[in-house]
């Protein structure tokens, strides 16, 4: 073969295929692979035809047709067939090569993965893609992380298929070390249960609270992404509201209340876990597609408790903004937290994250594409180091106008008997963090009650731990004490 390709890719499903198109539209050779080889002369006989794509029906002949340094893209099922990929193209690639997996793979596999390659002398890079196949094919928001050296590599491909903000600034950068850009993108996904979960809750509210039509709803959310809310799931929403079902009603009430999930939420609200970060409002979010998906058990407990849930009385313009303002400060929390849990992880893992970085790369491309992020850039770029974006000042005045309306909303809905984990939990994650003094106190004096787990106490210093017998009759041996 004489002239060889700028990079390859293995996996040619939709998301694969668009990428090589997307790739090959700004200038870049492809050479392609997939298991399954009728797909691959099927892409360069169809789609691919007349285009700078070489289809190739082995690995071995994937890597002949590369030039050096070799790059190989690996976009397959996440799991055991991207480890037996890389087993494969070590076989033909050399040191100083390439392997980027942009599938959607755990980031704690990124992480062995690299090292496993590195020691062989080449380079791994594990990069989140974002944007779905329209996103592959025009621009997706990509989020590498791996061997810092493979950047320079792959920078000048990766950064010209991006999509792009509107200076032009590609959505896509260097996240960090190893695992980094499988754990951003699974944030990502995280925050995208979140943002999702906000608006099915302001939709429920305007639905059952207020007795608005989709076509009301529709106008509503079309105005809201006027707003600080300009973003791309809630342009979606106005679109879904107003799409009728063949018989002219709204096809959104013809649709069952049980949501489907495919685990990135789940892995983040783990992580979270195991990290000790309270992710309260995306693990709500997990958490109410659960409870949706229990659609009989909930027939059946609504027949035993015939709770009644009417409209409220009240102006509808007005709480129709109190639930805008509910939705952006909920969703200011969820950021907050997301943003908290990256730096928990880096911190566990050693990764230097560009912070400000993640906000552009998620600022177009992707599911959570907003003008938002671009408010969370700004934050990090006044202060790289902020502990919490509810301490930035752009968000600290913007919570301030929105708290009112938040109270009134999460208030309304409990009486009214209306069921907005997202929005409430995230009032109490903001009560809970913005109070001096919690009722953890009685918590440290009951582990110690029953487990000698000990205390520390107002009027002593930081680190010195007590132990009282409270009853007379436990011994006075203190439990070792741990926190997680
Ligand atoms: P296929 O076309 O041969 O099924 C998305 O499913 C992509 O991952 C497809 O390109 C698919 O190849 C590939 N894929 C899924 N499971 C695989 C496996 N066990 N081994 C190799 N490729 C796999």
């Amino acid at each position: 073969m004489s002239k060889k390709a700028d990079i390859g890719l293995i996996g040619l499903a939709v998301m694969g295929e668009n990428l090589v198109m997307n790739m090959e539209s700004k200038g870049f050779s492809v050479a392609v692979y997939n298991r399954t080889l009728d797909k691959v002369d099927a892409f360069i006989n169809g789609r691919g035809k007349g285009k700078n794509i070489i289809g190739t029906h082995s690995i071995e002949e994937l890597c002949a047709s590369l030039s050096r340094p070799r790059k190989v893209i690996i976009l397959v099922k996440a799991g055991n067939p991207v480890d037996a990929y890389i087993d494969s193209l070590l076989k033909y690639l050399d040191e100083g090569d390439v392997i980027i997996d942009s599938g959607n793979s755990n980031y704690t596999d990124t992480i062995r993965r690299t090292k496993y390659v590195e020691d062989k002398g080449l380079y791994y890079v594990g990069m989140g893609i974002s944007g779905g196949e329209e996103g592959a094919l025009k621009g997706p928001s990509m989020m590498p992380g791996g061997s810092e050296k493979a950047w320079p590599l792959v920078k000048p491909i990766l950064q010209a298929v991006a999509a792009k903000v509107d200076d032009g600034t590609p959505c896509c950068d260097w996240v960090g070390q190893d695992g980094a850009g499988h754990f951003v993108k699974m944030v990502h996904n995280g925050i995208e249960y979140g943002d999702m979960q906000l608006i099915a809750e302001s939709y429920s509210l305007m639905k059952n609270l207020l007795g608005m039509t989709a076509d009301e709803m529709h106008k509503v959310f079309s105005e809201w992404n006027k707003t600080e809310l300009d973003s791309y799931l809630i342009g979606i929403t106005a679109e879904i509201l107003n799409k009728k079902d063949d018989d002219g009603l709204p096809l959104v009430d013809k649709i069952l209340d049980s949501a489907g999930q495919k685990g990135t939420g789940k892995w983040t609200g783990i992580t979270a876990l195991e990290e000790g970060v309270p992710l309260t409002l995306i693990s709500e979010a997990v958490f109410a597609r659960c409870l949706s998906s229990m659609k009989n058990e909930r027939v059946e407990a609504g027949k035993e408790y015939r709770i009644e849930r009417k409209p409220l009385e009240c102006n509808k313009n007005e709480m129709v903004e109190d639930i805008r303002k509910a939705l952006l400060a909920s969703k200011i929390i969820s950021y907050a937290q997301g943003y908290a849990l990256l730096r928990s992880a880096a911190s566990s893992y050693g990764w230097k994250l560009n912070y400000g970085g993640i906000a552009l790369m998620w600022r177009g491309g992707c599911i959570i594409r907003s003008t938002f992020l671009g408010k969370i850039k700004e934050a990090f770029d006044r202060n790289p180091e902020i502990t919490n974006l509810l301490l930035d000042p752009y968000f600290k005045n913007m919570m301030d106008t929105l708290i009112p309306s938040w109270r009134r909303v999460v208030s309304a809905s409990a009486l009214s008997g209306i069921s907005i984990p997202a929005f409430s939990s995230a009032l109490s994650y903001f009560d809970g963090y913005t109070t001096e003094t919690l009722p953890a106190n009685l918590i440290q004096a009951q582990r110690d009650f029953f487990g000698a787990h000990t205390y520390e106490r107002i009027d002593a210093e930081r680190g010195r731990f007590f132990h009282t017998n409270w009853t007379g009759e436990g011994g006075t041996t203190a439990a070792t004490t741990y926190s997680v």
